[in-house]
Parts: structure tokens; sequence; C-alpha cells
């Protein structure tokens, strides 16, 4: 998305491609409220949570940096187990990959063969970052 007069309005110029690579997100500041749990950006391509920071997959058929190099085995594999590849690390949220996990062959090959019909872009998207650790336990004084 980009901001538009109204609020965020999808960029076109970007279809699919996934998180800017050139959008670098600073951390987030915790509100105090514990009733927040994650925050997006306004480009709805980052997102952070308790499950670490995930970016949006360049879904573009660009050799480099989207799933020129994915097959449709590849696609349909990670869409029905939620894993990189199908094999990989978990695809974790807000991918809602369950919604998809269990559509018809027939359609995930059509989003398939959609995917592979868009204009390829050159994006790289960062890597996904886990969740800072929780800070060590204070040590106790004395004995
Ligand atoms: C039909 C719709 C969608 C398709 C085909 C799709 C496909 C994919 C694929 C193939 C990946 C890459 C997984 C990998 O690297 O193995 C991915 C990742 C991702 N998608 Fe989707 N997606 C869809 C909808 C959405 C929606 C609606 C959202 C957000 C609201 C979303 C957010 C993400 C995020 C954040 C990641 C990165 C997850 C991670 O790093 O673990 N996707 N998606």
């Amino acid at each position: 998305m980009k901001m538009g007069q109204k609020g965020p309005e999808p960029d076109m110029t970007r279809l699919l491609s996934g998180h800017p690579s050139a959008l670098k997100m600073g951390p987030v500041k915790a509100t105090g409220d514990p009733n927040w749990v994650w925050h997006g950006s306004m480009t709805n391509t980052a997102f952070s949570g308790p499950w670490g920071v995930t970016y949006a997959a360049n879904l573009t058929p660009d050799e480099k940096t989207g799933l020129g190099s994915w097959t449709e085995e590849n696609f349909i594999k990670a869409l029905r187990t939620g894993k990189h590849h199908g094999v990989g690390r978990p695809i974790l949220p807000p991918m809602p990959w369950e919604a998809y996990a269990k559509a018809t062959d027939e359609d995930l090959k059509v989003l398939w063969a959609y995917l592979r019909s868009v204009p390829k872009i050159e994006n790289l998207v960062p890597e996904y970052q886990p969740p800072a650790a929780p800070p060590a336990p204070a040590k106790k004084q004395g004995k």
C-alpha cells in the first residue's frame, strides 16, 4: 500500500512484490497497553508481534528475489503445510496459509498460474527477524 488522500491504497506499480527493500523498519515502541499485540507498517507488508517481525514475500516471478525459482509443487506444498518451500521453517503470521491449505488442487494451480503471469519485480524482501530474547533474570544479591 502507499499513502493516499483517504489513507493507505494499493500501489499497483509494486503489485505482489512484498515488503519494499528500501523501507527499513525501526524498532516497535511498546505502548504500555498489553491489548496491543501486533503492529503493521503503512505498506501492509511488515508485521511485528510475538512471533518476531515478518515481511510479506515477493510473489512475482522474479528469479533472484521472487518465486521465479519455485515450482508449482513447492508453491502448493508451502500453502498446504505452512512451511517455506513446503519443507523449511514455519510460515509465520499474519500469512493466513491455513485459509488456503484446504483449497482444491485446481484452485491452487490457478493461483500459481496467476502469480506466474504478473510482471517480475526485483525486490529483495528482508529476512524474518525472530523475537528478541527476554531479558535474563536479575541475579540475587548475596546468598
Ligand atoms: C492467496 C493469497 C496469498 C498467497 C498465494 C500467499 C503466498 C505466500 C507465499 C508463497 C509466501 C512465502 C512463503 C515462503 O517463503 O516459503 C508468503 C509469505 C508471507 N505472506 Fe502470504 N500469501 C497470500 C496472502 C497473504 C496475506 C493476506 C497476508 C497478510 C495479511 C500475507 C502475508 C505474508 C507474510 C507476512 C509472509 C512472510 C511470512 C514469514 O516470513 O514467515 N500473505 N505468502
